[in-house]
């Protein structure tokens, strides 16, 4: 929670971190304020097909055990859940650079792999 506290801080936060949870001796408990809107859903990146359009797709460190085949599929169910100028974010080791999608985004930080959806 220091990490994420520091993270909060970082970001512009408004107030304190600690006021959007409550901690345990070894787990944390959100508000259900922030909670009561969020769907959480698995979901497959190998079998499953678009469900939703996002504005942001975080997917990190899974994409480097996929094959190329394997990750040009993920990569086309990201752009097809993806709304335009939205985020996608990867791990520090994957890239959009040998896949299809290519074209469809522009790069935000090459380092931390952030992209924007631009077409
Ligand atoms: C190395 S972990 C990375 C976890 C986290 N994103 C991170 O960066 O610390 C890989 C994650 O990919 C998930 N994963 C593996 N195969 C998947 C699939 N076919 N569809 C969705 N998630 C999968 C695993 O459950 C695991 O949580």
């Amino acid at each position: 929670m220091q990490e994420n506290t520091s993270n909060y801080i970082a970001a512009g936060g408004k107030g304190t971190f600690s006021e959007h949870y409550t901690a345990r001796y070894d787990y944390a408990i959100f508000r259900p304020s922030l909670r009561e809107n969020v769907v959480f859903a698995q979901h497959n990146l190998v079998t499953d097909a678009s469900f939703n359009l996002f504005n942001v797709i975080f997917c990190r460190n899974v994409l480097i055990y996929f094959n190329n085949v394997l990750q040009d599929r993920v990569q086309r169910l990201f752009l097809d859940s993806m709304d335009m100028f939205g985020i996608l974010g990867l791990g520090k080791k994957e890239t959009i650079t040998y896949t299809s999608v290519i074209d469809s985004y522009e790069v935000i930080d090459a380092d931390e792999r952030l992209y924007r959806r631009i077409r």
